[in-house]
């Protein structure tokens, strides 16, 4: 019998995170205040304990993982690498389709990889509060889960048309303990301006970022954390590409392409950027592996967007970020793969993305739906909406290759489940699910309220 899972053992759970900004070939550009000038720890440190600001900043390769942390993924890591066999033959393809799994986590994604150390990392630091957005409900619940872990009270703003679509993820973060609310609120400025302009504003996760970060900042007994976007937050999904490289490793197989899901492209670096450090070195197979972020074509933040100077919110509270932008107060419209919806992108993947050293496609919704539905017809796991977008864009690889003959090996990053997403499957099985046009007006208009910045 073919082994078609390739597991780890618990041992060799990573000991350290991977730091790409080693391997890059320019240095990251600095965030900034708004008086264009780097900005200065002093600020930061308002929503972030030094302890997570020392890993933002760092240029070292190689940072440890504590000890505390590695027990914490005993949890549920090392996760599966697993052969698509099934799929290949549906698909008919020579191609062989390789996943990792992170929808084995106690939240059902890849979220908590980095939400256990950031609440560690504030315990450390003395802090005992911390808030929080959620788009798709997977960050808020593994916060959650996190801050339980560690005895943090965790409050979660939920973007609106996550919290209606998905009652049961609001369900997931009280069982651990936390406060969930709709947002925009009438808890915060930013929401109630928001509110004031917009009263049935969908919401969106720039909004929701505002709300977090101003009440943090107001508040001397609570920091702020971040699901994505952020340098540590990508460090800390590494243990995935690592992990996936030593399991490839041991069936001897390297990929030709990774894909993975794109929305503020922490589960994207976290497969990629181990693959990344072999690229730097010259490529395993004697060419760069290709890594290809996988993003909607209705916020189509890397394929359409601007590389400039942006807020991370759609209020301004946070740091100006060298990022691709389809501009901080852009609402993207109300796709189901709620994690995606984010105007910006990480500034370090953007700027691999504007180096050329890594490639991104859009794909529009009903075709990812498709893809995940025939995914689960083939392989039994139902994947969350995100991933979806990371599958179609591996079926359309291995059905290119079933048409030239080629047997390339693929891999993917199987963020998460869809378990709490059945809503959104019901719609696609009913007919009902639609495809957003890109909203080039909406982007115009809000690309031409980004700050000016000189440089
Ligand atoms: C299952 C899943 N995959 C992917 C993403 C995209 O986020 P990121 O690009 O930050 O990994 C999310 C975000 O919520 C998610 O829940």
């Amino acid at each position: 019998m073919e082994n078609l899972r390739v597991m780890l053992d618990e041992s060799d759970i990573p000991t350290h995170w991977y730091n790409v900004v080693a391997d890059m070939p320019n240095p990251p550009l600095p965030p900034l205040g708004p008086d264009g000038k780097p900005v200065t720890a002093e600020r930061m440190l308002a929503i972030f304990p030094e302890t997570i600001l020392a890993q933002e900043m760092s240029g070292e390769r190689w940072i440890p993982i504590p000890e505390e942390v590695r027990a914490a993924y005993q949890l549920w890591r090392p996760s599966p690498l697993c052969r698509a066999r099934r799929l290949e033959q549906a698909l008919g393809t020579p191609a062989k389709i390789y996943y990792k799994y992170e929808g084995v986590s106690p939240t059902g994604s890849h979220k908590p990889n980095s939400a256990v150390p950031q609440a560690y990392l504030n315990k450390v630091a003395g802090i005992h509060r911390l808030t929080t957005e959620t788009g798709a409900g997977q960050w808020g619940s593994s916060l959650a889960f996190a801050g339980q872990m560690f005895g943090i009270a965790v409050r979660i703003y939920m973007v609106r048309i996550s919290y209606q679509q998905k009652p049961y993820r609001r369900s997931m973060m009280r069982t651990w303990g936390a406060e969930v609310f709709s947002s925009p609120t009438d808890m915060t400025q930013a929401g109630r301006s928001i509110l004031a302009a917009h009263p049935d504003s969908e919401g969106s996760l720039g909004i929701a970022i505002s709300e977090a970060v101003e009440e943090a900042a107001s508040r001397a007994d609570t920091k702020y954390a971040l699901g994505s976007v952020l340098n540590h937050v990508l460090l800390h999904q590494t243990v995935i590409g690592q992990e996936a490289k030593k399991q490839l490793a041991k069936i001897g197989e390297y990929p030709d392409i990774i894909f993975a899901p794109c929305g503020g492209g922490s589960n994207f670096a976290g497969i990629a950027f181990p693959f990344f450090a072999d690229n730097a070195a010259g490529g395993r197979k004697g060419k760069p592996a290709r890594l290809v972020a996988v993003e909607p074509t209705s916020c189509p933040t890397l394929t359409k967007g601007e590389y400039a100077y942006d807020f991370g919110d759609a209020s301004g509270y946070t740091p100006l970020m060298k990022m691709y932008t389809l501009g901080h107060d852009f609402m993207p419209p109300g796709i189901h793969a709620g994690g995606l919806r984010y105007h910006g992108d990480s500034p370090l993947v953007s700027q691999l993305f504007h180096e050329g050293l890594i490639e991104a496609i859009a794909v529009p919704q009903r075709a990812t739906f498709e893809a995940g539905v025939q995914f689960a017809r083939s392989e039994g796991i139902i994947p969350a909406p995100e991933s979806c977008h990371a599958i179609r864009a591996c079926i359309d690889e291995a059905l290119a290759c079933k048409a030239s003959g080629e047997p390339k090996t693929l891999l993917f990053n199987l963020s998460g489940h869809g378990h709490f997403d059945m809503s959104a499957y019901d719609r696609y099985l009913a007919g009902e699910l639609e495809d957003f046009a890109y909203p080039r007006e909406a982007v115009a208009a809000s690309l031409a309220r980004l700050p000016k910045v000189a440089a």
